[in-house]
């Protein structure tokens, strides 16, 4: 069956047709523009989220040239969140985006109820996930209507005001569900005063939600599901031990757990992989705030003309010039919301190229460092790391990632793992015969890279990156 998959992440919106036989049929790309603000705000404006999924939706089918599209999928941006009102779908704020951080304060507050957050959730306390946040837009913007993730909102958009949901994997990032149940929790409801009523049911990602007609004849609505756990199932990471790394806005490591929640004492989140054909898989993983963002800043001073000239822009070696490329704050294992970024070991010799190395070498480090901790979480070595997502063009970064993790790195040989898996689940919802096996295409990497450093180099290199993160956050923001 032919499905409409579409993909809302933080800078765009992709939507792609694709079928079984063909494989993709279209593809089409609305950019958003997150707006970021003094003070750790991102927000996006809502209406422009869904005119972006209305206007590629709609030429990616177009594109398909009458094809007839069966099903639509929606792959979300995981935490980001607004308030709307149900009785009218209007929106009651601004999307208030994952990379916010204005709930840290909210966070802080909270911060002896870490331990049993963690129990009940495997997530951190952190303002990163969707409860601190809507607690936030709650006390700062509208105690009106409901508030909820992007994925319920647009597809009570797209289902006409039918569907009020959200799917496991999404609920799994809010900080309310609790991870072994797969249920909302009234106690965790409560910690943020959130009124759990007010929450969406909470679908299984290979379920029919609903029908459109956004895109032409009604069709149905399946396949919900987090944008990073649809690429991990795009990839193949089916078995436990199995791990992908997409480099995006940001670089989202994952690594499938099986059909236990880990509570990762590595400083790690565990989450719901996908909920799908009765089975509940979950996944760690941890975070690299800053990716292809940390790109687009080196594009704003002048150093980069595109990311497709990054290679080019790049030296050959930083010249001893190391990058904490954390220009939105750490996620795992330091959590540290407030952490800015930072260069170290510049001389009157440093040019622009070595500090555009450092910063791809000071995103492959972070990732280096969050696999390290995968392997401890899953207690055994990881063998390969497959990597997807626009950054993976860059040759100079893919092979700074095969040498500071020390792993071979098979790329992922589309642009589109997160729609194509969506897609998988869409179709796994519109076919009761199909395995979870059989939906998602088996592949063979683009290109892979073999780690070229020695051990000692690498772990000499990761060492001193390590050291500059300490000296990066041992430094309180207030002093300045
Ligand atoms: O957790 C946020 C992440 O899932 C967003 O992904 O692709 O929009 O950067 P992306």
């Amino acid at each position: 069956m032919t499905v409409l998959a579409i993909d809302q992440g933080t800078s765009g919106t992709k939507a792609l047709v694709v079928d079984p036989a063909d494989g993709v049929v279209a593809v089409a790309e609305v950019p958003v523009t997150p707006v970021y603000l003094p003070g750790g705000g991102v927000e996006q404006d809502p209406q422009q989220l869904l005119a972006s999924v209305l206007k590629a939706g709609r030429r990616a089918v177009e594109l398909a040239g009458g094809r007839p599209v069966q099903a639509v999928a929606l792959a979300n941006q995981g935490e980001t969140v607004l308030a709307w009102d149900r009785r009218n779908g209007r929106p009651l704020s601004p999307a208030i985006v994952w990379q916010d951080r204005r709930a840290e304060a909210l966070c802080a507050e909270r911060a002896d109820a870490r331990d049993w957050v963690r129990q009940r959730t495997g997530l951190v306390l952190d303002s990163y996930f969707s409860a601190p946040k809507m607690m936030w837009l709650r006390e700062n913007v509208t105690r009106r209507g409901v508030v909820t993730t992007t994925d319920t909102w647009l597809v009570h958009q797209l289902t006409g005001g039918g569907a009020f949901v959200t799917d496991a994997s999404t609920a799994s990032r809010s900080l309310l569900l609790d991870i072994d149940t797969v249920q909302w929790d009234p106690e965790l409801a409560a910690l943020f005063r959130l009124d759990p009523d007010g929450l969406p049911r909470i679908a299984a990602c290979d379920e029919i939600v609903g029908t459109t007609t956004a895109f032409g004849e009604e069709i149905p609505v399946a396949g919900l599901v987090v944008d990073q756990q649809a690429a991990l199932l795009a990839e193949g990471c089916l078995t436990p031990g199995t791990a992908k790394c997409t480099f995006g806005t940001g670089a989202f490591l994952l690594a499938n757990t099986g059909e236990k929640a880990l509570r990762p004492a590595s400083g790690l989140t565990s989450s719901v992989a996908w909920r799908a054909r009765g089975q509940t898989p979950y996944c760690v993983d941890g975070q690299v705030y800053t990716a292809a963002s940390a790109v687009r800043w080196l594009q704003d001073l002048g150093f980069v003309d595109s990311a497709a000239d990054l290679d080019e822009a790049a030296a050959s070696d930083a010249q001893g010039v190391l990058c904490v490329p954390s220009l939105a704050g750490l996620a795992a294992p330091w959590w540290r919301p407030d952490a800015t970024a930072a260069f170290t070991g510049m001389t009157l010799s440093t040019r622009r190229e070595h500090l555009v190395l450092a910063v791809l070498q000071g995103i492959a480090a972070q990732v280096a460092e969050l696999a390290t901790l995968v392997e401890a979480d899953l207690g055994a070595p990881l063998t390969r790391l497959r990597v997807d997502g626009g950054l993976t063009r860059s040759r100079a970064l893919m092979q700074a990632q095969a040498d500071l993790a020390q792993l071979p790195v098979d790329v992922y040989p589309s642009t589109h793992a997160t729609a194509l898996g969506a897609a998988a689940l869409a179709r796994l919802a519109a076919e009761p015969g199909l395995t979870l096996e059989a939906a998602v295409p088996a592949w063979t990497p683009g290109t892979a890279f073999e780690p070229r450093w020695s051990k000692d180099r690498a772990e000499d290199h990761r060492a001193r990156w390590r050291a500059a993160v300490e000296a990066t956050i041992a430094r309180d923001p207030q002093e300045d």
